[in-house]
């Protein structure tokens, strides 16, 4: 399958949307995912430039076929945030009417944020999968950063959104946030990631882009705590 895997990390600001001040302030990433045979690709939180994104899958002789989001949050799926309009899934629904996959869990938080109608959302549960020509990608729904917050595994690769990073995991004291849920989501949902897997992240917070899981569940003080309750000492803000 890795012959036909076409998977691109591309950091905003530097890889596309040069120059957006608020992009290169928050470091996010958006993953280009697809099939080389069939040329089909899905866009993983297309944010701040999307005209820009679609223009990379031409230029690499892919089309986009549809998105996927790890959550609401404007920086991942556009919206207005500390006063600033970022783009994101409306924009992109403009130039290229493609279905946006999210957890139903997520669907009124989307909504509220880039305003997508029922019919622009395809809401999932935990083990769906979304083909993109012969790649499976699995989802993994992973509540706790949001209600619907979700992770993608395809060919051994774990794009985590804002639930896990190399270093830390996602806040849980904005709205929506719960940070007993993202204990069982890092221990329990995610614990079927093997270690041989790859983590990439949904911002760039430390040194490296991406990261062995065998590492990060070595070196990241989420995994440190030996129970719930630690965690929520911790990490419960
Ligand atoms: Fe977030």
């Amino acid at each position: 399958m890795t012959d036909r895997l076409y998977f691109r990390q591309l950091l905003a600001g530097r890889d596309f949307a040069q120059g957006d001040m608020i992009a290169r302030q928050m470091v996010n990433f958006v993953y280009l995912v697809g099939d080389r045979e069939t040329g089909e690709a899905v866009a993983i939180d297309p944010a701040y430039d999307v005209q820009g994104l679609v223009d990379v899958l031409a230029e690499d002789g892919m089309r986009l076929t549809g998105a996927l989001a790890t959550h609401y949050h404007p920086d991942h799926v556009g919206g207005d945030m500390m006063g600033h309009s970022i783009q994101g899934v409306a924009d992109l629904l403009a130039i290229a009417p493609v279905p946006i996959h999210i957890q139903e869990e997520e669907k009124p938080w989307v909504q509220r944020v880039t305003g997508a109608s029922d019919t622009d959302l395809v809401t999932h549960v935990s083990g769906d999968t979304v083909m993109v020509g012969e790649i499976p990608i699995e989802l993994i729904h992973t509540p706790g950063h949001t209600p619907g917050s979700q992770c993608f595994l395809v060919d051994n690769r774990l794009v985590a959104g804002d639930t896990l990073f190399l270093e830390g995991c996602g806040r849980t004291d904005l709205p929506g946030g719960d940070a007993g849920q993202l204990y069982e989501s890092l221990t329990q949902k995610l614990a079927k990631v093997p270690d041989d897997a790859t983590l990439f992240p949904g911002h760039l917070y430390s040194p490296e882009p991406s990261a062995p899981m065998e590492e990060v569940r070595r070196f990241n003080m989420v995994f440190q705590p030996a129970d719930k309750d630690t965690f929520l000492r911790m990490f419960g803000r």
